[in-house]
């Protein structure tokens, strides 16, 4: 253990930052420092707004300052990689969005520019730390519903926006790596394996971007997920995890609040809640778990071998949903 405080730039004036700032408020080992923005009066305003002690008018002029441990990058999905591994290179930590890439090759040279830095890298799945998840793993760990052979869910949200960036095609936007990623995430995590084939079909709009998408993933021979996506249904989420002798119905897997409830039994007439407690702040896992690592060596929660095998599964849903057939992960 240590005394340090990390210190933490936002590279970019993103609107999910706002789920950031709290947290990092409320984090003992973690303080926010400042943010960066392509234009520098963007920057000087989102400081004012928030109260940020400092503005960088340039990701580079944030990346070169020595006040700064720990980049938090929010960029659009395609550019992830890039400043992932500019950032490593210039000796920062970094916690990025999630995907944290969009091809395995780019996941490998973040691999190897935070082995040669030796600095931490981890990708923002918030929900992988929350209370829940955690207990949902150790209940299916324990054996509480035999071996686990499906796993189902779903997320979905209404977006019409053409200028957003999940609409942007030259930006990898698309309804897969913006929600998608969470329901295979959650089934590689719960079935504790990674998927040997992907079959995907996908509705591609105007946009020129999967905007709705239905997938599954094979796991050796007996296991299998299931998943929507898209930005053409209300909002929804769920999981279900369905083993030998019994199933978990996860109603609030990926958002959780501080106070939850999951379903257990051994089918679904035979149900029991139970009630799970968490932190008001969901995001505060992500940045208490890289104080962890980079202030006491511990593993990140979220391994880069994590990370590659979700872009990996993602990658082999899309390239399914073009080719209309499925094919190997
Ligand atoms: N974990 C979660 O719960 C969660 C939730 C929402 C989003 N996300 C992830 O967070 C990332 C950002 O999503 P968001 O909705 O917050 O994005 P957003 O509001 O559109 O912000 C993206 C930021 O990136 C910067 N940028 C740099 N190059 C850009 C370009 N060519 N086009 C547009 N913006 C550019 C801009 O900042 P400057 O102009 O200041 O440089 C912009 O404010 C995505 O990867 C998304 O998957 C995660």
């Amino acid at each position: 253990m240590t005394n340090r405080i990390l210190r933490w730039g936002l590279l970019s004036t993103a609107r999910i930052n706002r789920s950031l700032i709290p947290p990092l408020r409320a984090s003992p080992r973690n303080r926010l420092i400042g943010v960066a923005s392509r234009d520098p009066a963007k920057a000087e305003a989102y400081a004012r707004e928030w109260n940020i002690e400092r503005a960088f008018g340039s990701y580079e002029a944030m990346l070169a300052s020595p006040d700064i441990d720990v980049v938090y990058i929010s960029l659009p999905n395609r550019l992830h990689a890039e400043w992932t591994i500019k950032a490593l290179r210039a000796g920062k930590h970094v916690l990025c969005e999630k995907p944290l890439a969009t091809r395995v090759e780019d996941v490998d040279a973040i691999a190897a520019a935070a082995a040669e830095a030796g600095r931490v890298v981890a990708e923002a799945f918030m929900y992988r730390h929350h209370p829940q998840t955690l207990r949902v793993k150790s209940l299916i760990e324990r054996g509480a519903i035999g071996e686990v052979r499906l796993a189902r869910g779903a997320f979905t949200f209404t977006l019409t926006d053409r200028a957003n960036v999940r609409m942007n095609a030259d930006l990898d936007g698309g309804s897969v790596w913006d929600v998608g990623c969470y329901p295979i995430s959650y089934a590689r995590t719960m079935i504790g394996a990674e998927p040997v084939e992907a079959f995907g079909m996908q509705f591609v709009g105007p946009s020129g971007v999967d905007e709705a998408f239905i997938g599954t993933l094979r796991f050796g021979e007996d296991a299998y997920a299931q998943f929507d996506c898209g930005f053409r249904a209300p909002f929804r989420m769920h999981m279900e995890i369905v083993g030998s002798e019994g199933l978990i119905v996860i109603p609030r897997p990926f958002k959780p609040t501080a106070l939850e409830a999951i379903y257990i039994g051994k089918a679904s007439d035979q149900l029991e809640s139970l009630t799970i407690e968490g932190p008001d702040l969901l995001y505060l896992g992500e940045v208490e778990d890289m104080a962890n690592a980079i202030l006491d060596g511990a593993a990140p929660r979220i391994s880069l071998r994590d990370s590659r095998a979700n872009v990996a599964a993602i990658l082999a849903l899309l390239r399914s949903a073009r080719e209309g057939r499925p094919v190997p992960v």
